[in-house]
């Protein structure tokens, strides 16, 4: 079983509209979103799914402590 790997900062993207399943195991190699590693890896956590209705800048979690997971609300900057 592989350990979650944590970000220290969000991931910033321009968001498009739609179905998007957010990476919470922190080992996809198609970062913000799932690929499948946490299954592969064996890391016991699972993507975050949204449908999203509107496009725009977004600001993913990567150190997976939100209080708003999948979008971050600064808690990294707070972490050691
Ligand atoms: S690859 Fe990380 S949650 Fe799926």
């Amino acid at each position: 079983m592989a350990d979650l790997k944590h970000g220290t900062h969000p991931i910033v993207i321009e968001e498009t509209p739609g179905k998007k399943a957010y990476c919470q195991c922190g080992w996809s190699e198609n970062l913000p979103y799932c690929d499948g590693s946490h299954a592969r890896m064996d890391t016991g956590a699972a993507p975050i799914v949204c449908e999203l209705t509107e496009g725009g800048k977004k600001a993913i979690c990567q150190c997976h402590q939100s209080a708003n997971l999948p979008w971050c609300d600064g808690t990294h900057s707070r972490l050691a």
